[in-house]
């Protein structure tokens, strides 16, 4: 018997490298660029970005006053804002949130600031020191564009419209007078006002119709008075897949009169694994979890269909643009922490996570016109983690700026097999990629490898291009939990990445679990 196994082993040592007894290598995945098929502008704004006064998103993470040891301009800390500078980021969504709801602006201007209670997150006394004039401050400092949400939960129509006209009104008006006696004589440029936030929940509880009602009051009164900008109104829209919200607001606005309008119409989705309460680990989970995330986060394309199928019913033109002002992973607090601060981990498979939304978003430019991941620094999924002078950058940082290029680029379609990978009874596709015109001239292709197993080797080519070489960044790393911390602020942290050119076709192989963006160049 064991001469028989040890002939049989001696055979198959000798068989070449195919048939039955072979692994089989995998065919190269065919990622073919439709450059003849331009498509829509992709936003810059979809990469917008969100900072509440919540745990210490604004106090620590932005904050740290004129008097700290801790490098700052004017009370900004410095190394955020270089950061923050590098990822060009858009526009800022300020002061909430559920926060915006409670916020009177008045405390935060001049040189008496009266502190108020935030109920909210933490039940922590808000000091006001970070206000109107502090948030312009901040977002001059890192060359982004103001989205400011207006308090219509808890204040009224006149104090949002005083709060506009101290922002924009020219010094010669009573309010625009005191900011330039506050410091600043010219009027701020506000770019986006959100009218209320989750109005549906904790901005009020309203019924879509109440809702509707107070929307165009403020609409109505909230006026920009800064000729130098021109000013989109973002009304409540829908939580997740709920739909009374955006029929109520859409049909008000087929039928509105002169005296209103709205130009966006806002969308919050959150990925949790598992709804509210959340529980899911930020840092310490297995393939299962990562794949159950991961199927929840590819949601977002069904939702941006569904609210778009009705947004079209009633504004076929696309007038109006869907907002997601708040996505993005939240996950069980960082034990340890105040749970009413919202700090978790950001690992590679958060990463993998922004890409795929951003490729949504991108998939779906005509409507969805701009976006904001909750939220910027130190809360949910952020960009940057803080601790007093420490300061890192996470994996879903090195994701928004290897997608720099894409900001305000035109969509290319692409035709690829996306496979699947399944695990634990979860079943995604195993690649996603997306491919763009970007303002620099180049062609730009995004691949994201969700298996966390498996590399995938594709073979890009474009039909009329001409492009010899093609340059890029990936990243990867050992493990799906891989993070960075103050210890290891680079674990995760992109690498150049190798590309085969030959006769107009690009052999690339990406790691699993990993995100690649290349440029296809001359
Ligand atoms: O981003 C945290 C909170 O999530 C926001 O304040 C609120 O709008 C949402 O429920």
């Amino acid at each position: 018997m064991r001469h028989t196994l040890l002939c049989a082993l001696a055979i198959l040592s000798v068989l070449p490298a195919s048939g039955a007894f072979a692994e089989e290598k995998p065919a190269p995945i065919a990622l073919t660029l439709d450059v003849s098929k331009a498509g829509p502008t992709i936003d810059r704004h979809i990469f917008g970005q969100f900072a509440e006064h919540l745990g210490e998103g604004i106090y620590g993470g932005i904050w740290v006053g004129k008097d700290s040891s801790i490098p700052n301009t004017r009370g900004i800390r410095n190394d955020v804002v270089a950061a923050l500078k590098d990822l060009h980021v858009p526009n800022v969504r300020w002061p909430g949130g559920c926060f915006a709801d409670e916020y009177h602006w008045r405390r935060g201007i001049g040189p008496e600031r009266k502190p108020s209670m935030n109920a909210n997150w933490g039940g922590v006394i808000e000091p006001n020191t970070f206000g109107t004039d502090e948030f312009f401050d901040f977002i001059g400092q890192i060359g982004s564009e103001a989205y400011v949400s207006v308090n219509v939960g808890s204040g009224t129509p006149g104090e949002a419209a005083e709060w506009m006209e101290y922002m924009t009104a020219d010094k010669a008006d009573g309010i625009g007078a005191e900011r330039a006696k506050n410091g600043h004589e010219a009027p701020y440029k506000v770019a986006f006002v959100g009218l209320g936030n989750e109005s549906w929940d904790c901005g009020g509880a309203m019924t879509p119709d109440f809702y509707v009602d107070l929307m165009k009051l403020h609409a109505r009164f909230v006026r920009n008075y800064n000729p130098a900008q021109t000013m989109s109104r973002i009304a409540v829209g829908p939580s997740g897949g709920d739909t009374p919200y955006t029929e109520a607001v859409m049909k008000a606005w087929k039928d509105h009169s002169w005296a209103w309008n709205i130009e966006g119409l806002s969308l919050h989705s959150y990925t949790t694994g598992g709804g509210f309460p959340v529980s899911q680990n930020s840092a310490d989970f297995g393939e299962k979890e990562y794949a159950v995330i991961l199927k929840d986060t590819l949601g977002m394309e069904d939702l941006v269909k569904k609210h778009g199928a009705i947004m079209d019913k009633y504004d076929p033109e696309k007038k109006i643009a869907l907002v997601v002002d708040e996505w993005g992973a939240w996950y069980a607090a960082t034990p340890g922490t105040n749970p009413g601060f919202l700090m978790q981990q950001n690992t590679q498979r958060d990463a993998v996570l922004a890409a795929l939304n951003l490729n949504i978003f991108a998939r779906h430019a005509d409507r969805v016109r701009m976006a904001n991941i909750a939220q910027m620094i130190n809360v949910l999924q952020a960009m940057i983690i803080t601790d007093k002078d420490k300061m890192l950058l996470t994996p879903t940082y090195h994701v928004f700026h290897m997608y720099v290029p894409f900001q305000d680029a035109t969509f290319i379609p692409v035709n690829f097999d996306a496979g699947s990978y399944a695990y634990g009874g979860v079943t995604l596709p195993r690649v996603d990629a997306i491919a763009a015109k970007g303002k620099d001239g180049k062609t730009w292709v995004a691949i994201t490898n969700i298996d966390p197993e498996k590399p995938a080797t594709f073979d890009l080519s474009a039909a009329g291009l001409k492009a010899g070489k093609a340059v890029g960044q990936t990243l990867t790393a050992a493990k799906i939990t891989s993070a960075n911390t103050f210890d290891k602020p680079n674990t995760v942290s992109p690498k150049p990445v190798t590309v085969k050119a030959s006769g107009g076709h690009f052999a690339i192989t990406v790691a699993p679990a990993s995100v690649t963006v290349v440029s296809l160049e001359q």
